[in-house]
């Protein structure tokens, strides 16, 4: 961990303000034992004499640390297909050390791991927490829940091999026991499968799974016990009955239609929209093991899905930002910014789909999104005007996680 030091100022030439949508010109940031303390004008204090550090940053951003709501912190990007079948649990978890790392130092401070097998994304948080590793703060939600033979099952091996995902259940008792299980060994958040996908084998991305009945007793079952529930969902049927059931947010949403549009608007549905990983899956996914069939969904779901997130931005649907890294190289996942601007998001809204959005999603909003005294300090400085230039923020300087100097 970088140097600690406990009182530290920032200054520079603009703070992203992400609740009230404005900058702040010539700002002055005060961090104390790890959380903000004072936010405003240079102009309207001095430069406490007693800090430990001061940051004086000419030219820069100051904006909160980022947060990402999809990821796979325990997969690596050049591990599809059948290669996912040589990973043990334990070697994934070393693989989310590395990858934590990467993606705290692209300065997303914050993360929400949805899916992984064996819990170890539960080890790899807690690790964290506990100092021996160095990554973002995780939301977790251990093994993704499906139907059999569905986007959260492995479907590589034929019968004989008897290979099912930890995830899997059918019938309403029987997820309602996933969702307990899951909790049982530490997660902070459901993730279920409503819909077929693309990378998984014989899947029909467009098909509902789960009944609606099904859903509602798992989303039922993890808001009993205080957790939010995000459904994998692409097609427009399995996309209707997860809102419909009460999901807290839809991951991917690539085929909307007006009415699930409506929906989503209508239940306060967050969606969680991956449009640039499609960019790495048509390039470099056939080298990165990804099956044919994969491939073959993916040129029919990506450019859908962009004209999906296009209208859905329009209609006033709310939004976060979730890239699916791990499918793509973790550490890059601010160059889906740029990408959400270009399909019709204004800059200062991008950014706060990635940073208060999702701290209302995670409901810890009292916590972590803004640079507001009494939150966590996590922000990061920029070289620029990032609302100028979003596409800055894949190189970002200065990193600071919990009043913690990561990179200087
Ligand atoms: N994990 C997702 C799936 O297999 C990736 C989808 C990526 N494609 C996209 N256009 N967002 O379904």
């Amino acid at each position: 961990h970088g140097a600690y030091a406990e009182k530290i100022v920032l200054t520079a030439d603009r703070l992203i303000d992400v609740e009230a949508g404005t900058e702040i010109t010539q700002p002055m940031v005060i961090i104390e034992d790890g959380k903000f303390t004072w936010v405003g004008p240079q102009s309207a204090k001095s430069i406490p004499t007693d800090a430990d550090k001061v940051l004086a940053l000419p030219g820069y951003s100051l904006l909160p640390g980022l947060m990402d709501m999809h990821v796979h912190l325990t997969s690596d990007a050049n591990v599809h297909g059948y290669r996912r079948l040589t990973r043990s649990t334990p070697r994934s978890a070393i693989t989310g050390v590395k990858n934590a790392k990467a993606t705290l130092l692209a300065g997303f401070t914050t993360v929400r791991n949805v899916g992984a097998p064996g819990y170890a994304d539960v080890a790899l948080r807690d690790a964290i927490n506990e100092g021996d590793v160095l990554g973002p703060r995780m939301f977790v939600s251990g093994p993704s829940i499906g139907v059999t033979g569905g986007h959260c099952d492995n479907n590589l091996l034929p019968f004989e091999y008897a290979v099912t995902s930890e995830g899997v259940a059918d019938g309403p008792w029987a997820v309602k026991t996933k969702v307990r299980q899951n909790i049982k060994y530490g997660a902070d958040v459901i993730k279920f499968c409503a819909t077929g996908g693309v990378l998984s084998k014989g899947t029909k991305v467009g098909a509902q799974q789960f009944t609606d009945t099904e859903m509602q007793a798992l989303i039922a079952e993890a808001h009993l016990r205080g957790l939010t529930v995000a459904a994998h969902a692409h097609g427009t049927n399995g996309i209707k009955a997860a809102i419909k059931a009460g999901v807290d947010s839809i991951e991917h949403g690539s085929f909307l239609d007006a009415e699930a549009i409506d929906l989503a608007v209508k239940m306060g549905t967050y969606l969680s929209m991956d449009i640039y990983v499609t960019e790495y899956i048509l390039g470099e996914g056939e080298k990165a093991g990804i099956l044919e069939e994969s491939l073959a969904k993916e040129r029919t779901v990506g450019k859908r899905q962009r004209e999906s997130f296009n209208q859905a931005l329009k209609a006033g649907a709310k939004m976060v930002f979730g890239s699916d890294a791990g499918v793509y190289p973790h550490g890059n996942n601010a160059k889906q910014l740029s990408r959400m601007v270009k399909f019709g998001m204004t800059p200062m809204q991008t950014l706060q789909t990635a940073t208060i959005e999702p701290a209302r999603l995670l409901q810890k909003e009292h916590l972590i999104g803004s640079v507001t005294p009494g939150k966590l300090a996590d922000i990061l400085a920029v070289k620029g005007n990032v609302i100028e230039d979003i596409s800055i923020l894949e190189n970002v300087d200065i990193i600071i996680k919990d009043g913690v100097i990561i990179q200087e």
